[in-house]
């Protein structure tokens, strides 16, 4: 049996054999050996949860109109601030007992331990035996942190600097291309991590960016993504930023191939790569393969992960975008953030209470998807960057001892900024049959307040806001039938236009969206990831499933480019549903 990479074992009658369990103590940090199962008995946390949820539903003490009218103070004890963020979470179905125990079964995994060890360095990535040090990107010069008996800081140090002296040339339109043209279209080829951070912090913070610079994201094998990112832009005044960990994502080296084949085209001039291409990476060997300068390599670490690379070289194309002074605030709003959850106690630690009130609503309220909703149009690419960030980490079904997890784990996460999915989903909010937890962005002031319509824009924003609050309202009050009869709707109409409410919402508002408030927003998202995982005793850094289909890809892919007949041999070994759709597809693509 293969359990996170170790291999055989005979496993005793718990399921986990003596070997593995000298392993795991062997291992550097201390294994909260229970996992959720075992966790989950009457005289634990997790059971006493299950005893208090059914009591509250039996009693009908869930009713988010009796919470919130019975209690005036609910929200000013159901709220917490830090740095620029400012969260209210009393429209969530619970009381200050389901706090209570919800920090009882935190302590109990160890929850404060496993954040302790994470900033330590830690080797918490079990499966890759690596550290997750995202935090240590963002710690402050002078501030030391080590891993294998190196500090990391000097390193980090440099490659900010590295990339603050590009950025500075090409903002100051001293980067010229092998033409002599000045540089001013920056393209980043990349996916996953090495996309969602950099395009979503882009678009979020547009306001501050360079309009005088053109910024173009390449991510999907679909060569038309390139083709349009690039069609109205010249090869001459384009860097590509290839971003990729690895150096081996088939995407991003085909559309880094694709990017040079264009560039070639149009430039022939022994410089071109060297010109126009960088590299972000910790495959040297990869780099250099593609013909890239490896001393202008801008380094990526082993112990940061994509989802949680923004903060790296990553970020390269923000750092162009907004400057590197802003960077620095995106750091510090991080750091900010790092700190409150690494030295706040669990019932005033924002992240640890979305992270615990996450597991209520998915685990005991049985809400299977979180709809983020960022009512600002420069957040738009926020809940697509939240996907990636939290079901690549918690979507797994086994434990770090690789234990099945016989409870629900990571719930679907979706989102669009509003007011756009009043017009589109909330039709489904407010009276579908899912259950889905809601997580409300807002901000209390505007970016464009100096502009001639001044009132009307100010007006615009306070009407956004407006929305946001008022949703939250509807979906915890609804609108019941006896309402709407005595405000003399037809009883036949009426029982059409009930909302049943009682629908919990999260609701989190910053002063401005700012590089630093924005920032705060990711690190909480990234730190209440972290705690649903050490909940369910997930390893929350490695993405094993996504390697099947990888794969399988590549194996397909083998048949439908040969140009020959398949053999029949060849195609058998696939069930009759993929047979078919290669042949139709064979058969199709030549027409
Ligand atoms: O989706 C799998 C994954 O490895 C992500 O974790 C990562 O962000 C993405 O692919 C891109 O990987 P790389 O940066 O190595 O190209």
């Amino acid at each position: 049996m293969e359990i996170n990479g170790i291999s055989q074992f005979k496993t005793s009658e718990d399921g986990v054999s003596q070997d593995l369990v000298n392993f795991i103590n062997s291992a550097e940090i201390p294994f909260i050996m229970s996992n959720v199962q075992e966790r989950i008995t009457p005289e634990s946390a997790w059971g006493a949860l299950q005893q208090h949820y059914e009591q509250l539903n039996r009693n009908g003490e869930l009713q988010l109109n009796y919470l919130l009218r019975d209690d005036p103070h609910r929200a000013q004890v159901m709220s917490l601030a830090t740095g620029q963020l400012y969260l209210d979470y009393s429209k969530n179905r619970l009381t200050t007992v389901t706090i209570d125990l919800l920090i009882l079964l935190a302590q109990e995994c160890g929850l404060q331990e496993k954040i302790h060890t994470m900033f330590a360095g830690g080797i918490i990535n079990q499966s890759e035996h690596r550290a997750a040090l995202h935090t240590a990107l963002r710690l402050p010069i002078g501030d030391s942190i080590y891993l294998d008996k190196i500090n990391l800081l000097p390193q980090i140090q440099q490659n900010l600097m590295q990339m603050r002296l590009l950025s500075e040339k090409i903002r100051e339109g001293r980067m010229v291309g092998c033409t002599g043209q000045v540089i001013k279209n920056i393209i980043n080829i990349g996916i996953g991590g090495s996309d969602l951070g950099p395009l979503m912090a882009f678009e979020a913070l547009r306001f501050y960016s360079d309009r005088g610079l053109c910024f173009r994201f390449v991510s999907n094998i679909d060569s038309s993504d390139f083709i349009e990112a690039v069609r109205d832009l010249d090869p001459a005044e384009c860097l590509f930023i290839v971003c990729s960990k690895s150096f081996t994502t088939p995407e991003t080296l085909s559309n880094a191939h694709l990017a040079r084949t264009w560039c070639m085209e149009k430039m022939h001039h022994h410089e071109m790569i060297t010109k126009h291409f960088i590299a972000v990476s910790e495959n040297e060997h990869g780099v250099a393969e593609f013909g890239i300068d490896i001393s202008t390599m801008f380094i990526l670490w082993d112990w940061v992960g994509g989802r949680y690379s923004i903060d790296s070289a990553v970020g390269l194309s923000t750092m162009i975008a907004i400057g590197s002074e802003n960077f620095h605030d995106l750091l510090c709003g991080m750091h900010d953030m790092d700190q409150h959850f690494l030295n706040t106690p669990l019932f005033e630690n924002m992240p640890a209470i979305l992270g615990l009130i996450a597991i209520w609503n998915n685990n005991f309220l049985m809400a299977s998807s979180v709809a983020v909703l960022p009512y600002s149009h420069y957040l738009q690419r926020f809940p697509a960057y939240l996907q990636q960030l939290t079901m690549e980490s918690n979507g797994k079904h086994v434990d770090v001892n690789g234990k099945m997890i016989t409870v629900p784990t990571c719930p679907i996460y979706w989102g669009q900024p509003g007011t756009n999915g009043q017009h589109s989903f909330y039709q489904l909010l407010h009276q579908g049959t899912p259950v889905v937890a809601t997580d409300f962005i807002g901000f209390c002031q505007p970016l464009h307040d100096h502009m001639a319509q001044h009132d009307i824009l100010m007006a615009q924003h306070d009407i956004l806001m407006a929305n946001c609050f008022a949703q939250t309202e509807a979906l915890a009050f609804g609108r019941t039938l006896d309402e709407l009869v005595r405000s003399g709707i037809a009883p036949e109409l009426a029982i059409q236009q009930v909302c049943t409410g009682n629908r919990m919402s999260n609701t989190i508002l910053a002063d401005t969206l700012s590089p630093a408030s924005l920032g705060q927003l990711i690190a909480l998202y990234e730190h209440s990831v972290f705690t649903q995982g050490a909940i369910w005793n997930i390893n929350s850094f490695d993405q094993w499933g996504v390697e099947l289909g990888k794969k399988a890809a590549k194996k397909i892919a083998s048949f439908l480019i040969q140009k020959d007949q398949i053999r029949p041999d060849e195609i058998e070994q696939y069930d009759c549903s993929t047979q078919a759709l290669m042949l139709h597809y064979r058969h199709r693509r030549d027409v």
